[in-house]
């Protein structure tokens, strides 16, 4: 029997939470589409809920993620020494959701809205401490996106910029059995702390083939444009060396992920915005010329890859914006598998050799 290689199509448990059947993304039944525009602390609500929060338990659940922002002296201390060594981001993120989970006695009482502010608050300071940058304070009055772009910018965003980052908030909050969701779900499924499941998580995001494409994205079109190369040449001399143009495919979406028609606007009109339109005709450039070579399709990461770019943010860090928006889906997941589910423990084909025997014990089993 042939093995489904990388576990592809196959299905691992049941989720209420979000689904990508027929290509389609819905979180709790409700089209991504739809959701676009809808302020994230409620995209939360019904990720964690799976219904969609009233007036007052949406202020209820703004109000508490606010409120949970700040960190406590203790970690940012900590953090100060680990986000000052020369590691990337996510590495320094990894160290410090870890620590987040160290830092005081109470973490297996930790709730998960605290979770997720602290952690929108630390990627914030990782940001701002690797440039020696001033931390900002959590504004009372504003939202959780206002606040989570004033604490990474250092400016109050305007309120177009809110809407447009409220909508990439959105868009990555969940996406059913991902390999960062999977991992973190393996570790769920054991019984350990939300802290030691989102560690994994986040490891698992960081690599290039999942939430570490953004920075690599960026990457090509900085090569592009600064060697002055056509990006069909680009294309076509990695592609016969047998490489990948990142940003491009998906495991489930065959036919164009959903996320990124959405972001494809976001980014053109930010990059105008930004006198950052050289990097968009370059994009444009390449996805055509993909398609027409690979019939594959841009996903999230493609246009992220801008949008974080006309933020300001340094491509090194672009996959903690990833964790940032993704933790509301891991939580979800965690939740889900702590009450739900049983110990994931698949089996393997064991396929190396057979009969041997350690020197010694040669006799031993001839006599068997
Ligand atoms: N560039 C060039 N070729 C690609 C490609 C890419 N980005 N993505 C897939 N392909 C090719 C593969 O080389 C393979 O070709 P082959 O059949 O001739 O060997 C074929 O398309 C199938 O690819 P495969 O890697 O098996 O598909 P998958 O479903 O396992 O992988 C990804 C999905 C995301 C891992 C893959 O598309 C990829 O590595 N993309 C780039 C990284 C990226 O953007 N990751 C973020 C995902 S949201």
């Amino acid at each position: 029997m042939k093995l489904p290689e990388g576990l592809a199509g196959v299905v691992i448990s049941e989720t209420k939470i979000s689904s990508t059947k027929d290509a389609i993304l819905t979180y709790a039944g409700y089209p991504i589409n739809e959701l676009k525009d809808a302020p994230f602390e409620e995209v939360v609500y019904l990720l964690w809920h799976k219904k969609l929060p009233t007036e007052s338990q949406l202020k209820e659940v703004r109000h508490q993620l606010v409120d949970e922002m700040k960190l406590p002296d203790e970690t940012i201390r900590l953090m100060k020494y680990v986000a000052l060594e020369p590691q990337h981001p996510m590495s320094i993120l990894r160290t410090t959701v870890s620590l987040l989970g160290t830092t005081h006695n109470d973490v297996r009482r930790d709730q998960p809205l605290k979770i997720l502010s602290k952690m929108l608050t630390a990627i914030a300071a990782i940001i701002r401490l690797r440039d020696n940058q001033e931390l900002m304070k959590v504004n009372p009055q504003w939202g959780v996106v206002e606040n989570f772009m004033y604490l990474f910018t250092g400016k109050r965003p305007t309120p177009s910029q809110v809407s447009m980052f409220n909508t990439v908030m959105v868009l990555h909050a969940d996406h059913e059995f991902n390999a960062s969701t999977f991992t973190g779900r393996v570790v769920a499924s054991t019984q350990a702390d939300y802290y030691s499941c989102l560690t994994a998580a986040v490891c698992a995001l960081k690599g290039p083939l999942h939430g570490g494409a953004n920075e690599q994205v960026f990457k090509m079109l900085e090569e592009i444009r600064h060697t002055g190369q056509k990006p069909i040449d680009y294309v076509n001399k990695r592609i016969a060396a047998g490489k990948k143009i990142m940003g491009f495919g998906h495991r489930i979406y065959k036919d164009g992920d959903p996320r990124a028609k959405i972001l494809r606007g976001i980014a053109e009109q930010i990059a105008d915005e930004t006198n950052n339109s050289v990097y968009f005709n370059l994009q444009e450039q390449i996805r055509d010329y993909m398609f027409e070579k690979t019939h594959l399709h841009p996903n999230v990461d493609y246009y992220t890859a801008l949008i974080y770019h006309c933020l300001g943010l340094d491509k090194s860090t672009f996959t903690t914006m990833f964790a940032a928006c993704r933790t509301a889906g891991w939580l979800a997941h965690i939740m889900e598998q702590q009450s739900d589910g049983c110990l994931i423990r698949p089996s393997s084909e064991y396929v190396g050799p057979t009969g041997r025997h350690y020197p010694g014990h040669e006799k031993e089993n001839q006599k068997k």
